[in-house]
């Protein structure tokens, strides 16, 4: 399993680029399989994640040719709906292809995703919207089957809480059902928005992607079309906040500003200098003094759970008691106990995290337990002083892009070893 060793120290200093986003580029490998005529997606993540959904794709029946970036899929016809446990288990994502599945060939099964190491995540509400657009669904031997053999109405569905790629997932469900599908309390995430304007390009009929309310009118079918993934705005979080941990001057390139409103506003409460020299890039200024600012996770567009570990390795360095507030996952705070190891004083009580600063880090040996939690490791290992070694980074491999290299190249002191 590949380590990472990082020696801290050193103010990043330079331009660091934004890859496509992960979660938006995963919904939109799984519209591919609504149609019969090849999709082509521009900007999609060199990650494991997307490694994945393409591996379950080719099983399930497409046709996947990857070029650099460029991502084409080809699905003349469905071999085998179905997503199995050993997929679904290493990525839980591999449930945005029940949708799609069930629009185009009226069948499909799909494996429950078991507990997750952020929270309990059921796709119960995935399971019910699809129940009212008239799927038969069963649960046998760990798995979901879904049956549409007519096809999907149209109806209304409200989510009971906010949930996004159940959003994706419906949206997808309901592009080819009959009539009118309305979905209320719909996640309002820049990775929704960017699905249906992918969808809209094969021909789908939906507004409101992007609010709470999204209309969708069923339509016979969907062609082709060809979309560029938005920029990773979570990528580019975590590229702000080393910038700030580390007091250093970066140009986050290639990102949507508009899409970080949250996290660039508590960073300039922290302290730190943000600005927007061009309409695609942020550039940080780190201050050498930090102030502890409260945050409370939220969907969008609040501040993000997504951005919340980065963030906490961010608050062990601040002046005074900063509380860090989960809202969306109920253990979310596993990186707690390891930034603990390198020196921060961080109390979790339910779902808050009281957060003591400045005490100063240092190099230790600590463990990867999910994407971002990693991501916060290597923040906190950026500022330590002396050597942190990070085991089980291939959780940060899921969703980070060459991370390692994109740091380095701002003067980070990382390396990846066997
Ligand atoms: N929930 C249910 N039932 C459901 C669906 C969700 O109770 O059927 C609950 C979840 O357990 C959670 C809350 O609703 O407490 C919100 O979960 P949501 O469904 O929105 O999360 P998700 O769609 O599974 C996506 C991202 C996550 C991100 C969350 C929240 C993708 C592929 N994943 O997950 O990304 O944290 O939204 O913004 O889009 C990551 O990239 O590291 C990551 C975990």
């Amino acid at each position: 399993m590949d380590k990472f060793v990082i020696t801290g120290g050193n103010a990043l200093t330079g331009e660091i680029p934004t890859s496509g986003s992960k979660n938006a580029a995963l919904p939109a490998l799984a519209a591919a399989l609504l149609t019969a005529e090849p999709v082509i997606l521009k900007r999609i993540p060199r990650v494991r994640d997307i490694r994945t959904m393409q591996r379950l794709l080719v099983d399930i029946g497409s046709l996947v040719q990857v070029e650099e970036e460029t991502v084409r899929l080809h699905t003349p016809q469905i071999v085998c709906p179905e997503a199995p446990y050993e997929l679904v288990k290493t990525m839980r994502a591999s449930s945005l292809v029940l949708g799609p599945l069930v629009a185009r060939c009226g069948r499909a099964r799909v494996s429950l995703p078991g507990g997750c190491a952020i929270g309990g995540r059921p796709i119960n509400l995935h399971i019910l919207g699809l129940e009212q657009l008239g799927a038969r669904i069963r649960q046998s031997h760990g798995y979901i089957e879904a049956e549409a053999p007519d096809g999907l109405h149209g109806a209304t569905v409200r989510f009971e809480r906010i949930t996004v790629t159940g959003t994706e997932d419906l949206m997808m469900a309901a592009v080819m059902a009959h009539g009118e599908t309305v979905l209320e309390n719909a996640a309002r995430e820049p990775e929704v928005t960017d699905v249906a304007e992918l969808l809209i390009k094969m021909g789908a009929r939906i507004e409101g992607a992007g609010t709470s309310t999204i209309r969708i009118q069923g339509v016979e079918r969907l062609g082709g079309a060809e979309h560029t993934i938005i920029p990773d705005r979570i990528e580019a979080g975590t590229f702000l906040v080393a910038g700030a941990i580390t007091a250093g001057d970066l140009a986050i390139t290639g990102c949507n500003p508009g899409h970080l409103g949250a996290l660039v506003s508590k960073l300039q409460q922290a302290g730190s200098d943000v600005t927007q020299p061009t309409g695609t890039t942020l550039r940080i200024r780190g201050a050498g003094k930090l102030l502890s600012v409260d945050v409370t996770t939220e969907e969008y567009p609040g501040f993000a759970t997504d951005l919340q570990a980065q963030y906490m390795a961010l608050m062990t360095q601040a002046e005074g008691i900063a509380i860090i507030t989960e809202t969306i996952f109920e253990n979310r705070f596993m990186h707690a106990q390891e930034l603990a190891r390198m020196g921060a004083n961080i109390r979790i009580s339910g779902n808050q995290a009281i957060v003591a600063g400045p005490h100063p880090l240092t190099g230790a040996g600590v463990i990867a337990s999910d994407l971002r939690a990693s991501a916060s490791l290597v923040l906190a290992a950026l500022m330590a002083r002396g050597e942190t070694v990070i085991d089980r980074v291939y959780h940060i491999d899921r969703g980070y892009e060459k991370i390692e290299a994109k740091l380095a190249r701002v003067g980070a002191k990382i390396r990846r070893v066997e």
